[in-house]
């Protein structure tokens, strides 16, 4: 199998990126924190399918985590990740450190507004603050031509989007469906931190989200039944539930009748792990 060709320095990412694209070849890139679990072979899997060249990077952003955020203890593991991305034909994988994408002096921050809002941008200050200059500076050094996110994070993917709208960045987003267990949890790294008990409960993030979204193929339209349909799955298996919002699926704007295309999504911790789930409505 051949190995993934490992870049640490920004400048490095750059030079290789224009050398491929002088060649005419069309690169994909896939962003990670690392930590690969099947979800995100699953993307470097159809980012083969999409580029020349498949790039991934890992980088645990200091700049997306809170004060009180697990940004010490986030699963690292590159020697697993580079083995996982090499059996798919990963090329690259970008792997800066903390002070090669933050140099000294760093001041410059993407803000997107109105779908950072809310859900996890209300229970997350700053996040998605964090995520958008973070993926900024990465498109800027890879220069992809298509980059691939997992659903999974799915006002993140909204974030991204509109970031990409807005600053007219030449790079195509491709949203890709969540990969689940077998009992439908949510793949995460963050399942990573969840106790064997903890992991029989974490499935009622998915439970009620599937109520949800039965009550909706049964014909129900408005959003306080759907939401108390999840609701009733998840408590007393989770230990505090953050939120379960409806949302219009373009514009992330708050539902009261689903006549459009709508997503329900809910974060909850399952004992200190904070986890998130979404599902598409219609
Ligand atoms: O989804 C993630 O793993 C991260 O938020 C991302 C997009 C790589 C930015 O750090």
């Amino acid at each position: 199998m051949p190995s993934v060709h490992v870049i640490t320095t920004p400048a490095a990412m750059s030079a290789w990126s224009e050398a491929a694209r002088a060649r005419g070849e069309r690169i994909a890139f896939v962003p990670t924190m690392g930590a690969l679990h099947a979800g995100h072979v699953s993307l470097l899997a159809a980012a083969r399918k999409q580029g020349d060249r498949v790039v991934l990077s890992i980088f645990v952003n200091p700049t997306q985590f809170g004060p009180q955020e697990d940004l010490a203890r986030y699963p690292r593991d590159l020697d697993g990740d580079l083995a996982k991305a090499a059996s798919v034909g990963t090329d690259v994988a970008f792997v800066p450190g903390v002070a090669d994408m933050y140099p000294p002096g760093a001041q410059t921050f993407i803000d997107v507004r109105e779908v950072a809002q809310g859900l996890c941008g209300e229970r997350r200050p700053g996040h998605f603050t964090g995520v958008a200059t973070v993926v900024a500076k990465l498109f800027g050094i890879v220069r992809p031509h298509v980059a691939l996110f997992g659903e999974k994070d799915f006002q993140q993917l909204a974030v991204i989007r509109r970031m990409v709208a807005d600053l007219n960045m030449p790079v195509e987003i491709e949203g890709r469906p969540t990969l689940r267990e077998s009992d439908g949890l949510a793949m995460s790294s963050r399942n990573a931190y969840l106790s064997p008990a903890e992991r029989g409960r974490a499935v009622a993030i998915f439970r009620g989200v599937s109520a949800a979204c039965e009550r909706f193929a049964a014909g129900e339209r408005g959003a306080i039944a759907l939401v108390e349909s999840a609701l009733s799955a998840m408590k007393d298996r989770v230990d505090r539930i953050d939120y379960v919002e409806i949302r219009d699926a373009e514009s992330l704007r708050p539902v009261e009748r689903l006549e459009k295309p709508a997503v329900i999504l809910a974060a909850a911790f399952v004992g200190a792990t904070r986890l998130i789930d979404n599902m598409r409505l219609g």
